[in-house]
């Protein structure tokens, strides 16, 4: 972890900023970032992932596919706490953790895929806003980095485990700091009506409490204020929450280690204007600078959304009445829940060049809902049956939120690295969905 309280200062600022500086070519993917390193893109008519044909790869495993860029997930460095959430493939948490990043799991699975990932209970920190006892147990018999607790009853639970194991639990506390995120209110976690964490009114009379007990280490102080965030206004406001309130712990004479900002720096979709490395890392140092402390975030989507796409092919077009047509994909809600969930855009292209003129398209998934709809009035060259299309920007929160529904199977996972590629998950058969059922 970086301190800049103990010498580090330039170490800290340098490399957050390069942390962030990185990051940047991950927010941009073609066509918005014409010339990247990485990542999906044109090579000469058609698509690939750091030059393999996306469509050599259909060839072999088939469709509904996601395609993961390691370099691109390398691109972002991480001394910082990857959320597993937004992308728990294996393979994809080994290629974090490669490359220096620790883990925010959300989950006592989570904790397993970390554990199985190589990481140690240290690199953990376990946040949650419904932390079973098994989860919390699970988290002090390991002795975790953190257990970031969401309330006071659960640091008395927290604390209860600890005592029952004769051991001392590390704990931050969720601060909801009463910050609109500007994001979609689906992923807005950090005002007073949401569920999150402990008021900021509260919440001091709280950590001094947790300070005092013997079964509790007090290390630091968490928020989250909600994802996918184009402006770094929240994240100011949520800093400064946290540091004033160290200020005053420090008055009560509780200190803490780190200051721990949460995720949330949102990937351009749709070409948005996405802050920068250097404005994302200015913003939080400047903030938390005075506080002397070490400076934690967990971001999620800025790591691997732009290092995946969801490949799946068309298996109808037909036309509807006023003109447009449906285009009807082998994947939908089930395989990218985000645009039935959120109404999120994510581009979509055909991999192979198409000769047709392009019409207006409502690209939609099989799934007997209306709302499974990838794409509405996409300007598209008509494909045929067969062709394949790439949903881009899926690699965060695409899988990891993939479900059975209308038991369409988890889809086949591949990783491109170095030019070459292999299946980081097997498509699942119909035998691996039932072998939990009678
Ligand atoms: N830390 C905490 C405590 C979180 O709850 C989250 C995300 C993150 C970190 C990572 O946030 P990120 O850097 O990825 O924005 N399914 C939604 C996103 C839900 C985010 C939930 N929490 C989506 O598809 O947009």
């Amino acid at each position: 972890m970086w301190s800049w309280a103990s010498g580090g200062e330039y170490e800290l600022g340098f490399r957050l900023v390069f942390v962030v500086r990185s990051m940047g070519t991950l927010h941009t993917s073609v066509p918005y970032n014409v010339g990247r390193m990485c990542g999906f893109g044109l090579t000469g008519s058609v698509w690939s992932c750091d030059g393999v044909p996306l469509s050599a790869i259909v060839a072999a495993v088939g469709t509904p596919a996601y395609v993961y860029s390691a370099a691109t997930i390398r691109s972002y460095p991480h001394a910082i706490h990857y959320a597993l959430k937004a992308n728990s493939n294996l393979a994809v948490v080994r290629v974090v953790r490669a490359a220096g990043g620790l883990v925010d799991a959300n989950s006592g699975g989570e904790i397993d895929v970390a554990l199985r990932a190589g990481y140690t209970p240290d690199d953990i920190v376990l946040t949650g806003v419904g932390k079973t006892p098994a989860e919390i147990d699970q988290a002090v018999a390991l002795g975790v980095k953190a257990i970031n607790a969401e309330s006071s009853g659960e640091l008395d639970r927290i604390a209860a485990a600890a005592r029952a194991r004769k051991t001392v639990a590390r704990v931050a506390l969720r601060v909801n700091p009463d910050v609109a995120a500007n994001s979609h209110p689906h992923i807005s976690t950090g005002q007073s009506t949401h569920k999150f964490g402990v008021p900021l009114g509260a919440a001091r009379a709280i950590a001094r409490q947790a300070a005092a007990r013997e079964e509790l280490e007090f290390v630091g102080l968490h928020v989250h204020v909600g994802s996918q965030m184009l402006g770094l206004d929240p994240l100011r406001q949520a800093a400064a929450a946290v540091v004033g309130l160290v200020r005053e712990l420090r008055d009560d004479e509780v200190t803490v280690e780190y200051v721990d900002l949460g995720g949330g720096l949102g990937i351009a979709y749709e070409g948005e204007v996405v802050p920068s490395a250097d404005q994302y890392a200015a913003a939080l140092i400047e903030v938390v600078r005075p506080s002397g402390l070490t400076l934690v975030v967990e971001p999620g989507r800025a790591i691997v959304g732009a290092a995946g796409a969801l490949l799946t092919s068309v298996v109808d077009v037909k036309p509807q009445p006023g003109g447009k047509q449906f285009v009807v994909l082998d994947a939908g809600m089930s395989e990218l829940m985000r645009p039935a969930l959120y109404g999120a855009y994510h581009r979509i292209v055909l991999v192979e060049p198409c000769a047709a003129d392009p019409v207006s398209c409502d690209v939609v998934g099989p799934i007997c809902e209306s709302s499974d709809v990838f794409g509405v009035d996409r300007l598209l060259p008509l494909p045929t049956a067969g062709a394949v299309v790439a949903v881009l920007d899926a690699g965060a929160y695409g899988s990891s939120m993939a479900s059975n529904y209308n038991r369409h199977p988890q889809p086949a996972e591949v990783m491109v690295d170095a030019g070459a590629w292999r299946v980081v998950r097997r498509r699942q058969t119909i035998d691996d969905q039932l072998a939990c059922e009678e």
